[in-house]
């Protein structure tokens, strides 16, 4: 991808964030708290974090799960969306950035909204089934891409007629076309494309997106049967 056009791709990112409000205080203090902590900046860009907020606006979302946490930046977005009595269950690998994402969600005034699960998500995702936990209106998939198609079984075990579910960074600068490409991420996506496209219950399309953060793109899908 040619250098100028990934520079435009982040200077509209920063026109539509400085002309429809993005990012307060909360959200740009969580990703300063991430930087400051040593955190990867993978979390979803701010007009992503604010589709997904839509999504679960659009979907009067009361239950959500996310896979993925890191400093709880997706987080955020998503519990907000909620109503008062509205919950995010999500799970991270890492304590540490469990404990970042701890203290952002809790300085973002969602902390009391949001149950973080430590642990390998394949572990907990069990763990949320034996529970009885779910069914979840709206799933995010943000985690290792190469278990893509394990958080997606996982995921309708959790889901009801009418859940969505988003898996992000399906694209990852095209390189989901390449067959054999030897690397695990793109593997376990192009395995998920396959799962998602074979699943009878459920209707999705994957969306390319460009941006700050590049290029590449989400699978939505929603439940449409049982
Ligand atoms: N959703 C976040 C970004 C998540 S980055 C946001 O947009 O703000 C991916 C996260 O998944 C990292 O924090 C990583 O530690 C976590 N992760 C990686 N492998 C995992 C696993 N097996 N189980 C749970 N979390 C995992
Ligand atoms: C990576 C992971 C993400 O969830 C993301 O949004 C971007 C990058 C990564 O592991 O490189
Ligand atoms: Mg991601």
């Amino acid at each position: 991808m040619s250098k100028a056009k990934e520079e435009m791709w982040g200077e509209v990112d920063g026109y539509i964030t400085a002309t429809i409000p993005h990012n307060d205080s909360a959200l740009k203090a969580a990703i300063e708290a991430n930087h400051a902590a040593g955190l990867p900046a993978i979390d979803v860009s701010a007009p992503q974090g604010k589709l997904l907020h839509l999504l679960a606006l659009i979907t009067g979302a009361r239950r959500v799960l996310e896979i993925g946490t890191l400093g709880g930046y997706s987080t955020i977005w998503l519990a907000r969306a909620l109503a008062a009595d509205g919950t995010v269950v999500t799970l991270e690998f890492s304590p540490k950035h469990a404990e970042v994402a701890r203290k952002n969600l809790d300085a973002a005034g969602v902390g009391s909204k949001v149950e973080i699960r430590v642990g390998a998500a394949a572990d907990s995702l069990e763990q949320l089934v034996r529970d009885g936990q779910g069914p979840f209106d709206l799933i995010f998939i943000d985690a290792d891409k190469k278990n893509n198609p394990v958080y997606v079984q996982w995921a309708l075990k959790l889901a009801r007629r009418g859940t969505v579910i988003v898996v992000d960074n399906v694209i990852r600068d095209g390189k989901v076309v390449e067959e054999n490409s030897g690397n695990a991420d793109i593997e376990g996506t192009r395995a998920m494309f396959e799962l998602v496209g074979r699943e009878p219950r459920v209707t999705a399309t994957a969306i390319q997106t460009v941006g700050g953060k590049g290029y590449d793109g989400f699978v939505i899908a929603v439940v449409t049967g049982d």
